[in-house]
């Protein structure tokens, strides 16, 4: 949504409170745990989890609320990779979209050295693939029923990624998979 002013504010160990009320808000039915608790969240933040040389967190605001976190992790690893997630009733507006644009931004701007930045995701999670898709990212990988559930047959599973150079010239070079002779 144009003119919607989004912000992203680094998250501080301070603000604790306020990712686990977000995170413990709602379900993530994507995720592989649903549901997480106050608890879980609280561990995770005195372990580094959100913040740590491998990691950084950002609390998504709209009009001064969060609405979403972006975690970015790996970043120690050469190609991190991240989780998004935008709160229910804020969803299809455009905020996930900008939150992968920003990102990428972020990433390839502040870690001189990261080449490639990754993305995996549930195959049908479509508003997940068409953010990626939009911001310049290119399907790498479909893994055949990787993704269990408690609930049903596991999901594929698909990989992204974008590549810096792609990203500093603004195009998509997708991988070439005819590559096998026969
Ligand atoms: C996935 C997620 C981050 C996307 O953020 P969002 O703010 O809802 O997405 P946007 O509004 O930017 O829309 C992204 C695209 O999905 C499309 N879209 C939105 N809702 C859709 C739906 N229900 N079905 C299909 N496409 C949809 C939009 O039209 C847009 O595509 P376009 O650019 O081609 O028009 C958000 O929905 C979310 O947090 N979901 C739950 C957590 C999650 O799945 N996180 C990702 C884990 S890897």
């Amino acid at each position: 949504m144009t003119g919607m002013d989004v912000t992203f504010r680094r998250f501080t160990l301070a603000e604790a409170d306020s990712l686990a009320t977000f995170l413990t808000g709602e379900v993530w039915p994507y995720h592989a745990n649903p549901r997480i608790d106050e608890d879980t969240v609280r561990r995770q933040t005195a372990a580094g989890h959100y913040d740590s040389d491998s990691a950084r967190t950002f609390l998504i605001e709209v009009a001064g609320s969060v609405t979403g976190m972006l975690r970015v992790f790996d970043l120690d690893d050469g190609t991190p990779l991240f989780d998004l997630r935008i709160g229910a009733a804020n969803r299809g507006r455009g905020i996930g979209t900008r939150a992968v644009g920003w990102l990428t931004d972020h990433v390839f701007t502040e870690f001189p050295q990261i080449d490639r930045i990754e993305a995996t995701t549930r195959q049908d999670n479509h508003p997940m693939r068409a953010a990626l898709r939009r911001c310049g990212y290119a399907k790498e990988a479909h893994y055949r029923k990787a993704w269990p559930t408690e609930t049903g047959p596991p999901h594929d599973a698909v990989g992204y990624a974008i590549l810096r150079d792609d990203w500093s010239t603004g195009t998509v070079t997708p991988p070439n998979f005819n590559d096998e002779s026969g």
